[in-house]
């Protein structure tokens, strides 16, 4: 990517552009297209306007999740400073938009209508992700709603605006859209599940970071019910700590996740959205043959490692 001035602003986009990431939600753009269109020309740009978007929500992330590591190598508001982190993000969210405006489409309000719908979505639930880190109580049902709105909603965006750009009918955008979500529920499932028991090298994130942030992921609201009363305070007491050893802490709440049965509540949990996900792919009418490779990905989901 060629860095124009001012470099303080263009470096981190470069730099977050071209540190990696598995490129799924394009990806994801271009096998919903090729269900309904040969050459659907209008892709790249709405593909690229996906990953900027993303993109951007990670350097914001990172900053509010006080995460040093991001795809293995140190995040943007630690290696540039969190005001570029900031910036350099809010450029990227707003590229995006200009990305989108390129899609050579007639109509072009349903694309932006869905794609800006969706951008503010994905606030509410980084909105929704930060009060929860402060409430002793959450329920799983709010859990489900807020990685909804964080994770799900551009995945599934991604899938749908695909499918409209290459001419699909209603039932179908709707369909994929729906797959989008249940896929994107267990995708973040196995993230929050990753970040405990995930390998940094391939995760490329700090494990256990959700852990001292006191993230209400799902792995931990299952601790809190499966758990004894004793196993219980002593999961709460460590949440409650304003001082402590990192990598004890982890290594206790860790501890518990497996020993309660949370560990493998959160699989199960994962199973279940993939299997939802499939019934919906299923309804689609289309050759089955050709659904292949989005069966693939809502397996990868549950196996992957980054
Ligand atoms: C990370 O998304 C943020 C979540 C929604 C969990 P990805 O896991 O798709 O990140 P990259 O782009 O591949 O690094
Ligand atoms: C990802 O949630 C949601 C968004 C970035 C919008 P996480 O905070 O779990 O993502 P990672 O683990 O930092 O990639
Ligand atoms: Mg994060
Ligand atoms: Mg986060
Ligand atoms: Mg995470």
């Amino acid at each position: 990517m060629q860095v124009t001035a001012p470099l303080q602003l263009y470096e981190p986009v470069a730099y977050s552009l071209e540190g990696g990431g598995k490129r799924i939600r394009p990806v994801l753009m271009l096998h919903a297209a090729s269900l309904f269109s040969e050459h659907p020309e209008t892709l790249f740009p709405a593909a690229t306007a996906i990953e900027l978007f993303h993109n951007f929500t990670l350097l914001h992330d990172d900053i509010m999740d006080h995460a040093s590591i991001r795809r293995g190598l140190p995040a943007v508001h630690l290696k540039y400073g969190q005001n570029s982190a900031i910036l350099s993000g809010d450029a990227m969210s707003i590229m995006a938009f200009r990305y989108l405006s390129r899609c050579k489409v007639s109509e072009p309000a349903p694309l932006l209508n869905l794609f800006s719908t969706t951008a503010l979505e994905v606030c509410e639930g980084q909105q929704y992700d930060m009060e929860f880190e402060k409430r002793d109580q959450v329920s799983i049902t709010e859990y489900l709603a807020m990685i909804r709105l964080k994770t799900a909603v551009l995945i599934a965006c991604s899938l749908k605006m695909g499918a409209m750009l290459a001419g699909a009918d209603e039932k179908s955008c709707r369909l994929l859209y729906d797959f989008g979500i249940l896929t994107g529920i267990a995708f973040q499932l196995q993230d929050d599940w990753l970040d405990v028991y995930g390998e940094e090298n391939s995760f490329g994130k700090q494990i256990g970071g959700d852990i001292c942030e006191n993230k209400k992921t799902y792995i931990l609201l299952k601790a809190i019910e499966m758990s004894d009363q004793k196993t219980r305070s002593h999961l709460q007491e460590w949440m409650g700590r304003k001082n402590f050893d990192q990598k004890e802490k982890i290594e206790a709440v860790r501890k518990i996740f497996t020993e309660s049965g949370a560990s493998a509540a959160t699989r199960t949990l994962m199973k279940e959205y993939h299997d939802l996900a499939l019934e919906s792919l299923q309804q689609l009418r289309i050759e089955d043959s050709s659904k292949k490779e989005l069966r693939e990905f809502a397996a990868k989901v549950l196996s992957r490692e980054k």
